[in-house]
């Protein structure tokens, strides 16, 4: 039997890697695999256990690779095959994980299962995809909207039809009701695992089925202005059916053909609906991302309930998760202030469940300003204006204080922040009080500290901004508590001793009764046994 401490993905940390920005080893401008190959042991140094990869695999990149034409081949802009496997047998040696990012959920027009379908009404990959046709006025199918503005069905002059979109035209959603694409995209996945590829993270996983009757989608009544449009309409029909559940245990059950793979799907949904994707019996997904701190009002008071709701709702036996940053979502450092993402590094890697970390926050790279003419992201060129543009979080990592950060000796692709020539990597590993340092103690106190993985959650009374809780496991107890204002607190604390705070400053010291806080710090106390 495998044992708790035994499964990676549960106690490991994982870090995302957005490959066009991570590192270029060819000097076009846009992160290869050969880059990420040369900075592993950046991250066996962070003490990372798994990278996951968006996606790298050949694409008109018209959605940076979120719209796929060859789901088994490697982007030449990311190197080759031959790349490929070197990376697995690199991060493999380095005792890292390789996941991947598994986009079912649409093709790009360009791939030839699309270039086949759209090519006549009776053609046998017609089904693949999701065809109808117009009202009788000629109007779409219905009003479901694309995530990335306007109607989501476009219509074909060629036969007639209108085919679905939940993004952009040129992201053709296929048909998951179609075995034939279940079977496909199966066989796929096996594929990677026989590479060696330790799991996937399921793009919009929540997608994949839509109503089969195909209802109008609901008008959503707390609309308001300033949103993206597709709120305008609460996604009823358009996705999260309950089909969907079904085909999330199909792969779970194609994941588990391979030994210690994990399957992690991407799920924007309230907490109630989001553990469904456990699956009836914790058939479905390892981990559905959990992505509520991506959006929290960042107070004690509302990060104190969004947890406790979240530990409420994990059905029995479901491994929890955390996020802070991804590449659709503005930086956190930016989101939460330079001090408090120290806090939110603390928080994140000491609660219970998988944390995943976004290349950059560990060095507190910020939302970088992208001028009109830079824009590269193409919901950012749809739906201008309201802040929704993704470029400014998917910008170069910032390695060192040299031309272009280190990141490439060509002109990269989206603009550096200026701050990269002190806020950079090789400056912060040579500075024992960094963000960077403290990224690299929490990660080593997790790995050392079961209680800070395996231990339960239990929260802590403290008045004001202060978010407090004990994690206890096996006799052994920390008590973390969190400072989110600027001011000064303090909290009651049984005996123990700090072995971290976030200014990486009171290591040893001996806390009994009481607590003192500086503004924006966190702090991690061992507690003594009682
Ligand atoms: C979710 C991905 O994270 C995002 O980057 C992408 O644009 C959409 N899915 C469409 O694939």
């Amino acid at each position: 039997m495998t044992t708790a401490a035994t499964v990676w993905w549960q106690a490991g940390t994982i870090y995302q890697i957005y490959p066009r920005s991570f590192q270029d080893s060819n000097g076009d401008g846009i992160g290869d695999l050969a880059g990420i190959v040369g900075r592993l042991p950046y991250l066996r140094q962070l003490g990372v256990d798994a990278i996951w990869l968006s996606p790298i695999f050949p694409s008109p990149m018209a959605d940076f690779g979120y719209d796929i034409s060859d789901y088994i081949g490697i982007d030449p802009i990311f190197g080759t095959s031959a790349d490929f496997d070197a990376l697995v047998a690199a991060a493999h040696g380095h005792g890292l994980k390789i996941i991947l990012d598994l986009v079912p959920n649409h093709t790009s027009d360009q791939h030839p299962w699309f270039i086949e379908s759209r090519s006549s009404s009776d053609n046998p990959k017609r089904d693949w995809y999701i065809w109808r046709d117009p009202k009788p006025d000629g109007s779409a199918p219905t009003n479901w909207m694309s995530e990335f503005g306007g109607s989501a069905w476009q219509y074909d002059e060629a036969t007639g039809q209108y085919y679905y979109h939940a993004f952009l035209d040129k992201q053709p959603d296929l048909n998951w009701r179609n075995p034939a694409v279940r079977d496909a995209i199966h066989e796929v996945m096996r594929f990677w695992m026989r590479r060696g590829v330790d799991g996937f993270r399921v793009d919009v996983i929540w997608h994949l089925i839509k109503d089969e009757e195909f209802r109008d989608n609901p008008t959503n009544p707390n609309f308001t202005a300033g949103r993206p449009p597709h709120e305008a309409f609460l996604a009823l029909y358009s996705t999260d059916r309950p089909e969907t559940l079904d085909v999330v245990s199909e792969m779970r059950r194609v994941v588990d053909e391979f030994d210690d793979r994990v399957l992690i799907g991407e799920v924007y949904l309230p907490v109630d609906r989001l553990v469904a994707y456990y699956g009836k019996d914790l058939s479905g997904a390892h981990l559905p991302f959990n992505f509520a701190l991506l959006s929290a009002p960042w107070n004690a008071f509302s990060i104190r309930e969004l947890i406790a709701r979240y530990e409420a709702a994990l059905p029995l036996g479901a491994w929890p998760n955390w996020v802070l940053g991804n590449h659709d979502r503005p930086r956190v450092a930016s989101r939460v202030g330079t001090a408090q993402a120290r806090v939110a590094a603390m928080l994140l890697l000491t609660l219970r469940g998988t944390p995943t970390l976004y290349y950059g926050d560990e060095i507190g790279m910020k939302q970088v300003p992208i001028a009109p003419d830079q824009v590269q992201d193409p919901l950012e060129k749809n739906v201008p204006g309201i802040g929704v543009g993704r470029d400014g979080c998917r910008t170069p990592m910032q390695w060192g204080g040299t031309e272009h950060a280190g990141f490439t000796t060509g002109e990269p692709w989206l603009p550096l922040d200026t701050d990269y020539l002190h806020q950079n990597a090789a400056a912060l590993a040579t500075d024992p009080h960094s963000i960077l340092s403290l990224y690299v103690k929490l990660i080593d106190l997790r790995k050392r500290m079961p209680e800070l993985v395996f231990g339960g959650y239990e929260p802590v009374d403290a008045a004001g901004d202060v978010l407090a809780y004990r994690r206890v496991y096996d006799g052994q107890m920390v008590l973390i508590a969190l400072n989110l204002s600027g001011e000064p607190a303090s909290l009651h604390v049984e005996a123990g001793e700090i072995l971290l705070a976030t200014g990486l400053d009171r290591y040893g010291e001996n806390v009994s009764g009481q607590l003192d806080l500086r503004g924006n710090e966190g702090v991690l106390v061992k507690l003594r046994p009682q």
